[in-house]
């Protein structure tokens, strides 16, 4: 008797773990599905048109959230697609999905919302829904966020993790959200054009599950469709390398109302990391499109110096087709309306030195990249061993972690699925990072298969969505197939 009453007393306790088991799923599986009741109806006025949009402001997309306020995203639908119409070639499911973050500095990123930017004009969200694109904007942890005890909770790669959990939760309810989940287009400058790179490059790599499981996100692909950076300050590990490259011959430095010029030490620090490149570029084999080498000697000359330069001409020869009046810079050929030729060295000294060396991995452990690569309990690690070898303590960020915040580890890796379409935008009179960056990641893109539209605009600085008409032509270009 005493045995079935074990027995039965074993029965409900293991039916009660059970249950408490799958009550967890359920709520957590809860808590990821959309309610299409729940919004609010807005306006947003664009070139003069009311553009009318159901408004889902805070939609929480991770079932464990760490931080409830950033890791939620706006989703907006214009409401033309719910009167039964269509705009241009989409309607209420085919529509693609615009993804911007408003990450800058790695800092925490709130969820964008419509309205107008900082030229006055209407912002990005805004011209999404004019040209009837739904647009899911999600928040994402950053650098500096901490909880109630002190720890901080968006050091890397908390930024990401949190951008695929949001496509992730996208994807979870497609058949029941507005827009097509296989069209997301991602879009972000700087940090946040880092970001978009990112989310575009690393699709389904297994690197961020243990992440994406603690924040409990959907149990879905993370990949997309196509990704939109602008100047993106990305491959941190190769940054200060690539800026050494490209301004090492410049002792005078600029950069957000500093000035100055640099020290001994600085110039030899610039030196050794020029050094460091030629091998780095070497290693990731590119080829242009017609498959000819990319490649550097160790003076830093050589083919993919040439590879930038064409980006450079090209960049001039689109300011001169638009008018632009370039007879003021004496270091570019220009015959018949044709810029043959470019001096990169007077170029790069035209851009000038942004900032001192190590540009990324700061000895003294005060760049915003320093503190991006912190951990719960410290807030500035180095991530690079040059400047592990250069510190006195010798420390360095986890390697494993480094590795989830740069692109290029992922683009045509195995499991991985890479974005197809690109749209990267660095200006040409952008010193935030080295041109060799986005030239770089371009290049390995291209070499994998992607789609890739690459330009440095002329006279453009470090900046982003300078150029929505063009942007969203090229959207709708991709999502239409053409
Ligand atoms: C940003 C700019 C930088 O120069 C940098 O190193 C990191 C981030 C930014 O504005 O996002």
């Amino acid at each position: 008797m005493l045995f079935f009453k074990l027995l039965s007393l074993a029965f409900c306790f293991v039916v009660a773990i059970c249950l408490t088991a799958s009550n967890a799923v359920a709520a957590d599986g809860d808590k990821l599905t959309f309610d299409a009741e729940k919004f609010t109806t807005k306006s947003v006025t664009v070139d003069g048109q009311v553009v009318a949009y159901r408004a889902y402001d805070g939609i929480v997309y991770a079932a464990k959230p760490v931080d409830v306020q950033y890791q939620r995203m706006n989703l907006y639908v214009p409401t033309a697609y719910y009167e039964g119409k269509a705009l241009g070639r989409f309607n209420v499911d085919t529509a693609p999905i615009f993804m911007p973050n408003m990450v800058g500095g790695y800092m925490p990123g709130m969820p964008g919302t419509p309205g107008v930017d900082r030229r006055g004009g209407p912002n990005a969200i805004a011209v999404a829904l004019s040209k009837g694109f739904v647009v899911a904007a999600p928040g994402v942890r950053g650098r500096t966020l901490r909880d109630e005890s002190g720890r901080f909770t968006g050091k890397a790669p908390a930024c990401i993790v949190d951008l695929k959990a949001a496509v992730r939760y996208l994807r979870h309810n497609d058949k029941s959200m507005p827009g097509d989940a296989e069209k997301i287009i991602s879009n972000g400058t700087s940090a946040g054009g880092a970001l978009s790179a990112l989310i575009g490059a690393t699709g389904n790599a297994p690197d961020y599950l243990p992440y994406l499981k603690d924040i409990g996100a959907a149990e879905e692909r993370d990949d997309i469709f196509a990704s939109s950076c602008y100047c993106p300050i990305t491959n941190l590990d190769h940054a200060d390398a690539a800026y050494e490259w490209t301004f090492g011959g410049l002792s005078e430095y600029k950069f957000r109302g500093r000035s100055g010029k640099l020290s001994e030490d600085q110039v030899n620090i610039s030196d050794a990391l020029k050094r460091q490149f030629p091998a780095y570029l070497d290693s990731l084999a590119l080829k242009t499109d017609e498959g000819a080498p990319l490649s550097l000697d160790e003076n830093g000359e050589g083919s993919f110096k040439d590879y930038v330069k064409s980006f450079a001409i090209a960049s001039a020869q689109k300011a001169l087709d638009d008018g632009k009046d370039l007879s003021s810079y004496p270091w570019l050929t220009i015959e018949e309306k044709t810029v043959k030729d470019l001096d990169f060295g007077q170029f790069i000294k035209f851009m000038g030195r942004g900032k001192t060396p190590p540009a990324f991995d700061a000895l003294d452990l005060r760049s915003p990249e320093n503190n991006l690569f912190g951990t719960a309990l410290v807030d500035n690690q180095r991530f690079t061993e040059y400047s592990r070898e250069h510190s006195t303590d010798h420390s360095i960020a986890d390697q494993a972690v480094v590795r989830t915040m740069n692109p290029m580890n992922f683009i045509g890796a195995k499991g991985v699925a890479t974005a197809k379409y690109w749209r990267i935008r660095h200006g040409a009179a952008d010193n935030d990072t080295s041109l060799a960056i986005p030239a770089i990641l371009s290049a390995k893109l291209r070499n994998a298969g992607c789609v890739v539209d690459f330009k440095a605009p002329w006279g453009v600085p470090y900046s982003g969505d300078y150029d929505l008409t063009e942007l969203f032509g090229w959207f709708e270009k991709i999502a239409a197939g053409d």
